[in-house]
């Protein structure tokens, strides 16, 4: 079979690692694809945004399935218009990955779906958003709706910052058409965790659970990123919990889609806020984290090519879906200034004696090759990752490795895992 996956950062190189594993998988395809992805399959210069020329592509080289890495590719339709051609898309549906795409509409099906989430408001006028906000008690949050690469999410600790949020979304419309509608929450507090699971349109499978570390800086500090580390299992979110956590974060939302017909097929991944009130769902991606497909990679025991094609057609079944009992984590390098403005077209040595340490695979994300080698093209350049016993091996593992690898300006947190360590 032909397989052609979707993006092009450290989740798309885990997960082109994984296919390939699989025999019966022929000719693999990254559309745009990294330096790593580019060790593994051909890359094809297409955009992820680019459904007609994905689907082209798709039909004129046999693809038996795509994999849609990140989430905008699903919002604009990828599923359908594959669907069309009787393609298959691992991904959910346009309708589905609102759930992504719209914040308001995640939490209106929270809401509706009784999913324990921060009391909101959604406003699409500034002046009751503005009235409403100034009775609010601080902090609070306010978010766009749409998608904002990350960006749209402001805890506000002032009047002023909460003001000028509203401010920047709805008037000044930063994030253009993503901004105009915004919903207002409550500040949860508490320690984060991500939860996923396989979905079929019916059955769904947890995976273990992982944590992220979203902030740039060491304890949790800076600006947010897309994610600078994450390792798995998370101890804050046990295995004995996993059935409970499924049954509160994401049947209510998979059982409420299939009733409407519109059935949630691909990865449904919650964010949770682990409050002294229970967990509560942040927000929904409706594909794997990223950095937190590569540690789940490292532990995925079956085969992810079967599991896709299950999801796919209605046919997933726990028994397929097994993880290594050993831990992960992956530590995220990245160039210096990142998430801001940082420098690109640094040349990257050391993988390959990174990669002789035990259990350790380094993902590429932002990178290409040039003559044959990794040069760094983005903000976020590899993804270090190591299995271990237990967290503490894995850590170490993890952090010996990125001592190993050199590129001018890389800059990681010196304290990926560290709130596991803690607790477990
Ligand atoms: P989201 O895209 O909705 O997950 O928001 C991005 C990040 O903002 C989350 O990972 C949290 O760190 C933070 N966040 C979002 N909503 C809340 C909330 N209601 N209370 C506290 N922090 C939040
Ligand atoms: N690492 C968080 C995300 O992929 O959205």
């Amino acid at each position: 079979m032909n397989i052609l996956i979707v993006g092009g950062g450290g989740r798309e190189h885990a997960l082109a690692w994984k296919i390939r594993q699989n025999p019966d998988v022929d000719k693999l395809f990254i559309a745009p694809g990294n330096g790593g992805t580019a060790l593994l399959g051909t890359n094809i210069p297409l955009q992820d945004d680019d459904i007609e020329g994905i689907v082209t592509f798709a039909k004129d080289n046999g693809i038996g399935l795509v994999v849609a890495g990140p989430e905008l590719p699903l919002v604009l339709g990828l599923q359908e218009a594959l669907s069309k051609f009787g393609v298959p898309c691992f991904g959910p549906c346009t309708f589905a990955a609102q759930l992504e795409g719209s914040k308001a509409f995640a939490k209106n099906m929270m809401q509706e779906t009784g999913v324990p989430t921060a009391a909101f408001r959604v406003f699409d006028s500034h002046e009751r958003a503005l009235s409403y906000v100034r009775t609010h008690p601080l902090p609070m949050v306010i978010k766009a709706d749409g998608l904002a690469a990350g960006k749209g999410v402001v805890i506000a600790q002032t009047m002023h910052e909460a003001e000028e949020a509203l401010h920047d979304m709805m008037v000044k419309q930063v994030f253009g058409a993503a901004g105009l509608t915004v919903v207002v929450e409550e500040a949860l507090i508490g320690e984060e965790a991500s939860f996923m699971a396989f979905c079929d349109g019916s059955t769904i499978v947890s995976m273990p659970s992982l944590q992220d570390h979203k902030r740039i800086g060491d304890n949790d500090t800076g600006l947010n990123t897309g994610g600078m580390g994450a390792y798995s299992p998370a101890p804050i979110l046990p295995e004995e919990q996993y059935h409970a956590m499924a049954d509160l974060a994401i049947r209510p939302i998979t059982e409420h889609l299939a009733a409407i017909g519109q059935p949630f097929k691909g990865v449904l991944y919650a964010g949770l806020m682990m409050t002294v009130n229970g967990p509560m769902v942040l927000e929904y991606n409706v594909r794997f984290g990223d950095p937190e497909c590569q540690p789940l990679m490292a532990r995925l025991k079956s085969d992810l090519v079967e599991i896709m094609l299950a999801c796919v057609k209605g046919t997933l079944s726990p028994e397929r879906v097994e993880f290594l009992q050993e831990t992960s984590c992956c530590v995220v390098m990245a160039a210096h200034g990142y998430p801001q403005a940082y420098p690109k077209g640094m040349a990257i040595s050391g993988i390959e004696e990174a990669e002789g340490i035990e259990s350790v695979k380094v993902f590429q994300a932002g990178t290409r090759l040039q003559d044959g080698k990794p040069v760094s093209t983005g903000g976020r350049v590899l993804g270090v990752t190591a299995l271990g016993t237990d967290l503490q091996q894995a850590r170490e593992r993890a952090y010996l490795a990125t001592k190993k690898i050199h590129f001018d300006n890389s800059y990681y947190r010196k304290d990926i895992a560290n709130k596991g360590l803690r607790r477990s």
